[in-house]
């Protein structure tokens, strides 16, 4: 028998119990964590309970809106911050407009931004320069980025440096703090995209020193797509909500009759909620995040990373190059091999092996699900392709 220490994993790595959890595993050898999750069974059932209540009860819309609040706790844990520091969003690209439209930047100022940065932390800006935002994208190596990569960029001017904690298409993990560090220099803030990070490794929001943090909820957080949230620290006020609801309102009335008196948002990240949640994902999160809870957050971490040295040793072996950092504390899950031939896809397809072309290559993202012994299929899978698959275009 196995035995395990406290964090649920044992010393090759992760036990069968916690891989039992996610059937796909049985299927198909899954390798797309930054895609999307696949379900797990605890994370399903905690849908499901919500789901009978729905349909057998009709719900008690109190009891769900407490779960609501037991789980933003829930989060603001993992998050280090605290519960009125978190508003429950759509997706990681609402808390990024949420923050682009907010931070009160007047015509002429300036962000900053990577020139490889995920569209929808993009678009956010860039659907602004009509109104009079510069937006500089800054080239990048995409191995890597630090107050250096942006230092030429900023200037008294400059409202924000926008980043992703964990680069989609390189998986390398950004120096965070060094360009909050830099923003502060010039009086700027820093909006980061945790989408990639949150649930991965260790996201210490509060100690990170940001404006606001975006993330949704469908890659390492383990809940189907349509639930995110942002975090913005209840001291400041550099975020102004676009929109307001009853949720965000501190001077409400009883009767539900808004009148024309001043309308005084609330002092807390609840100022940028508007309407009804996300229920049945809420309480998904809520089965998520024990699930997550119980193995910790630093362990998945050096799970992950150890499942990236096992994949760099074979890469190495097989002559094929990984596109973006190998230094152990500039990765994430995240792996990007360097085979763009068009006809990989299909062959990794065809032998059960699920991930995602990327810009550059084959992008492996491993979850918490993965083992080394998966790693090991990969390779010997790649190996026979590089006997099989077309020669490379270039
Ligand atoms: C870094 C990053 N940012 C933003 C997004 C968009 O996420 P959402 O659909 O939650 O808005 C993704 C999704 O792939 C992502 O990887």
């Amino acid at each position: 028998m196995t035995v395990l220490n406290k964090t649920g994993l044992n010393k090759t790595g992760l036990n069968a119990e916690i891989r039992a959890h996610f059937p796909v595993t049985d299927r198909m050898l899954y390798l797309d964590a930054a895609h999307q999750t696949p379900l797990a069974v605890p994370v399903r059932a905690s849908l499901d309970a919500f789901l009978d209540e729905a349909q057998f009860t009709a719900g008690p819309k109190a009891g769900w809106l407490d779960r609501v609040e037991q789980v933003r706790a829930q989060l603001a844990g993992l998050l280090g911050v605290g519960a009125g520091e978190i508003a429950f969003t759509k997706n990681t690209s609402e808390g990024l407009n949420i923050a682009a439209h907010g931070l009160r930047w007047a015509p002429g100022d300036n962000v900053v931004l990577l020139a490889s940065e995920h569209p929808n932390n993009a678009y956010a800006w860039l659907s602004q320069r009509a109104a009079g935002l510069e937006v500089r994208q800054v080239p990048d190596d995409k191995t890597w980025a630090d107050a250096e990569t942006f230092a030429a960029a900023v200037d008294g001017r400059t409202r924000a440096i926008a980043l992703s904690h964990v680069m989609f298409h390189s998986g390398q993990r950004n120096d965070v703090e060094s360009v909050v560090a830099l923003a502060r220099s010039v009086g700027a803030e820093v909006v980061l995209d945790a989408m990639q990070s949150v649930g991965v490794l260790p996201v210490d929001a509060g100690a990170l020193g940001v404006a606001a943090l975006a993330a949704g909820s469908h890659k390492g957080l383990l809940v189907p797509q349509g639930l995110g949230f942002l975090y913005t620290a209840t001291d400041t006020d550099v975020l102004a909500p676009t929109y307001v609801g009853t949720a965000g309102v501190a001077n409400t009335s009883d009767d539900l009759v808004a009148g024309p008196d001043a309308v005084v948002l609330r002092p807390d990240a609840h100022r940028f909620e508007i309407g009804n949640y996300n229920l049945p994902a809420i309480h998904a999160l809520g089965g998520a995040l024990d699930l997550l809870g119980s193995i910790g957050l630093p362990a998945i971490a050096e799970h992950l990373l150890d499942l990236g040295d096992r994949l760099i040793g074979h890469l190495d072996r097989l002559g094929i190059g990984l596109l973006g950092p190998r230094e152990r504390d500039r990765r994430s899950h995240i792996h990007v091999l360097d085979l763009p031939d068009a006809g990989w896809p299909p062959y990794l397809a065809a032998s059960g092996v699920r991930l995602s072309p990327v810009r550059d290559g084959l992008r492996v993202s491993f979850g918490i699900y993965n083992t080394a012994e998966d790693v090991d299929r990969l390779a010997v899978i790649v190996e026979r392709g590089l006997r099989t698959v077309p020669a490379r275009a270039s």
